[in-house]
């Protein structure tokens, strides 16, 4: 199999490349070799900006191609033109943000939105590949991707936290749901034998409490934990949206953990134990080094506390 990653060198499409090596697939990578151009020496690059021009890759072939960060209808409708006679499969990686209502757990054939958030233009991207390829085409909306190479922090916060000192700060309710995909599982859905679609991403909701047990786990730490509830927090004036990592306090948002993967799951979507997800970030983590600029700093952490 001969894959092309649109993208492919910094988190998700980096994913899929490593995926697509480990299946003994062939990988093109196709990006303006800015970002990382050092990651994959053997492969072969095709250099190219996207907005612009693809005609690097006029007269290629190949069985699939993973268009990995496409974020605009316009530039996304380039590339599916583009290489609409030259691969088998086109793969899009989109997101649940697509959904209207993030109020009620989303299913795939929900309302989308239509408007120039993030989300009305990721579904617009979905619907320029869905007009050009069909049931040749595979939609992957993930949830929040988490993982190693995640610099966004929200979830390496976690595990890097109980590494550190003093009493944790918990938000929300210890049984509050908290979803993810784990980025490996992710890639490993978009380039195995799965079927054409448009599927969640997701694995099932974990409750914080154990997510967090599993940071303990694997940073072996016995702090203390102090929950400090939604009602509390928003108080505080805490941004609803992940003023702390990961909690959400915005009761328009009140179902985006509870997204539903079941079509993908039954369509061979395998998800890792939490566990295994907290240790490997955590190991990556500790392993990059240099100061992190944390979502929640040590001294707000202090000063919630003291409030509490
Ligand atoms: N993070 C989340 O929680 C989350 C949740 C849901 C969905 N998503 C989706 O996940 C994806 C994340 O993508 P990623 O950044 O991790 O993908 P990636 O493929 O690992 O990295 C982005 C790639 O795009 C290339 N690129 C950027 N601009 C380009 C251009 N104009 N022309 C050609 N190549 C270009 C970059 O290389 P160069 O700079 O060298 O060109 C880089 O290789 C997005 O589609 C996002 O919407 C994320």
């Amino acid at each position: 199999m001969h894959v092309l990653v649109l993208g492919g060198t910094r988190f998700v499409g980096r994913a899929v490349t490593d995926q697509a090596l480990a299946a003994g697939a062939e990988v093109t990578l196709f990006n303006r070799g800015q970002t990382a151009p050092e990651l994959y020496p053997d492969l072969e690059t095709v250099v190219g900006d996207r907005t612009v021009d693809l005609s690097a890759l006029a007269g290629r072939r190949f069985d699939l191609v993973v268009d990995c960060a496409g974020y605009f209808p316009d530039v996304v409708a380039r590339s599916a033109s583009a290489l609409r006679d030259a691969v088998d499969r086109y793969v899009f990686v989109s997101s649940v943000s697509v959904y209207a209502d993030q109020s009620v757990p989303p299913h795939e054939g929900a309302a989308l939105l239509r408007d120039d958030s993030y989300g009305g233009r990721k579904a617009a991207c979905e619907r320029v590949v869905l007009d050009h390829y069909g049931d040749r085409a595979l939609v992957g909306r993930p949830g929040l991707i988490v993982g190693p190479h995640d610099q966004t922090e929200r979830f390496s916060y976690w595990p890097r936290r109980f590494t550190r000192s003093g009493p944790i700060l918990a938000p929300g309710d210890p049984t509050d749901p908290m979803q993810w995909i784990d980025v490996r599982d992710l890639a490993a859905f978009l380039v195995g034998a799965t079927p054409s679609g448009v599927f969640n991403v997701v694995a099932p909701p974990v409750p914080m409490a154990d997510l967090l047990d599993a940071c303990a786990a694997a940073a072996g730490s016995d702090q203390e934990v102090v929950w400090m509830s939604t009602a509390e927090l928003l108080a505080a004036g805490v941004d609803p949206w992940m003023g702390v990592p990961l909690w959400i306090g915005d009761p328009q948002w009140s179902a985006a953990n509870l997204v539903d993967g079941s079509r993908a799951r039954a369509a061979g979507l395998t998800t890792r134990p939490v566990g295994e997800t907290v240790a490997d970030v955590l190991a990556w983590d500790t392993g990059r080094g240099g100061p992190v600029e944390e979502p929640l700093s040590t001294d707000d952490e202090k000063r919630l506390l003291a409030a509490h």
